[in-house]
């Protein structure tokens, strides 16, 4: 079955909050001294987890992304990975996380048959990921890359979220540390999604300026293919090293957008934007059954309008999305809370 939005997009891809919880406080995502957690009781369990995917990939998704959060702090995270994996219907299980804890369990991760790792990275610097992060651990990090390429991740994808005056002098020395694990880098443009409290649009740095620092220092990039649903645009480097640009804020993605996230405590947002989203956790502990979920996902994806990017390009005086109240009223509006 694949249902089509009223712009007729399908629903193909899934992201996975596993937990609301994170070991870093990054600038762009937590920069606040406080949060509101979700409750340990409305957390899913993998079961849960597992009938939820079901039902979603009745509707047509073939691609499930793990998140956070940081989803390595959820305990026996492989064993999930294991359930998933042996799902028929899902051609790519894929896992965002920070790289803390990845020495530690990517062998474990690929044995339980991950796909594909994906490890966020904004510097390369110790003083400079403690600024950005409020934790000493670039050195876990950098050990958990190791480890996931020892693993057998290949390619591994680094992203890394670039802000003026922050890390934006730092495009040059990702690429080179991406060249060491033949690791596609990824640089995003910084967004004003809930969470990211200190957005200002001078901070960010956009696809074109991205560009044209990498432009200087290598010489002319080229176009390379990339997936017509995928945020990401992939380049070359004059020496074939590939890269991508997550240009989200200065040139939205929204027309192609395939995706919906599922929160920890299994609400179901079809928009990172989105204010409201569908308790899919109530259905399920209420006793309905994979039909009857199946069912009510289509009947929410058909209606589907968003085009929360698109959206907000459009604003003209455009500041932070939401401020740190009304995050902590509905901690479901935070980034950390729906997936990275
Ligand atoms: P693959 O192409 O499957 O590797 O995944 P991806 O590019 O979706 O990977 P990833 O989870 O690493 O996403 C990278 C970043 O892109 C996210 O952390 C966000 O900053 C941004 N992003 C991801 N999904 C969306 C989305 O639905 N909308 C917007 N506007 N930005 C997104
Ligand atoms: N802008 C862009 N990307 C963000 N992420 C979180 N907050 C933001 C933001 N404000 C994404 C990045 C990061 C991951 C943890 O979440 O991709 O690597
Ligand atoms: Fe999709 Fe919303 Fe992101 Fe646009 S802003 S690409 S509609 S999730």
């Amino acid at each position: 079955m694949s249902t089509r939005d009223t712009h007729g997009r399908p629903l193909q891809n899934l992201r996975i909050s596993v937990t609301d919880r994170c070991n870093l406080r990054c600038q762009y995502c937590m920069p606040e001294e406080s949060y509101t957690w979700l409750p340990r009781k409305d957390i899913l369990d993998f079961e849960e987890i597992a009938t939820l995917v079901d039902a979603f990939t009745d509707l047509g998704v073939d691609k499930v992304r793990l998140t956070g959060g940081e989803p390595l702090l959820r305990h026996d995270l492989p064993d999930l990975v294991r359930m998933l994996a042996t799902k028929q219907p899902i051609r790519d299980l894929a896992l965002t996380t920070n790289g803390i804890l990845l020495s530690d369990q990517a062998e474990a991760l690929k044995a339980a048959g991950l796909h594909r790792l994906t490890v966020s990275l904004d510097t390369l610097r110790e003083d400079r990921f403690v600024d950005l992060t409020r934790r000493d651990s670039l050195a876990k990090v950098l050990e958990g890359i190791a480890a996931a390429d020892a693993a057998g991740f290949k390619p591994i994808k680094i992203d890394t979220v670039v802000m003026r005056g922050i890390n934006d002098d730092e495009l040059i020395d990702l690429i080179e540390f991406g060249k060491r694990y033949e690791a596609e880098v990824r640089f995003i443009e910084y967004m004003d999604v809930g969470g990211a409290t200190l957005w200002s649009r001078d901070r960010v740095v956009s696809r074109d300026q991205i560009l044209e620092t990498l432009a200087a220092h290598y010489g002319d990039t080229k176009t390379a293919s990339s997936d017509a649903s995928a945020p990401a645009d992939r380049y070359t480097l004059p020496d074939g090293t590939a890269f991508g640009i997550i240009a989200s804020t200065t040139a939205p993605f929204c027309s192609a957008c395939d995706r919906a996230r599922l929160t920890a405590d299994g609400m179901w947002y079809l928009c990172l934007y989105a204010r409201i989203g569908t308790d899919l956790r109530g259905a399920l502990r209420g006793g309905a059954s994979r039909e009857e979920i199946s069912a009510l996902l289509q009947r929410v994806w058909g209606r589907r309008d968003d085009r929360g990017a698109e959206r907000r390009l459009a604003e003209r005086d455009r500041d932070a999305l939401l401020s740190a109240e009304q995050l902590r009223d509905d901690p479901h509006l935070e980034m950390h809370t729906r997936g990275g």
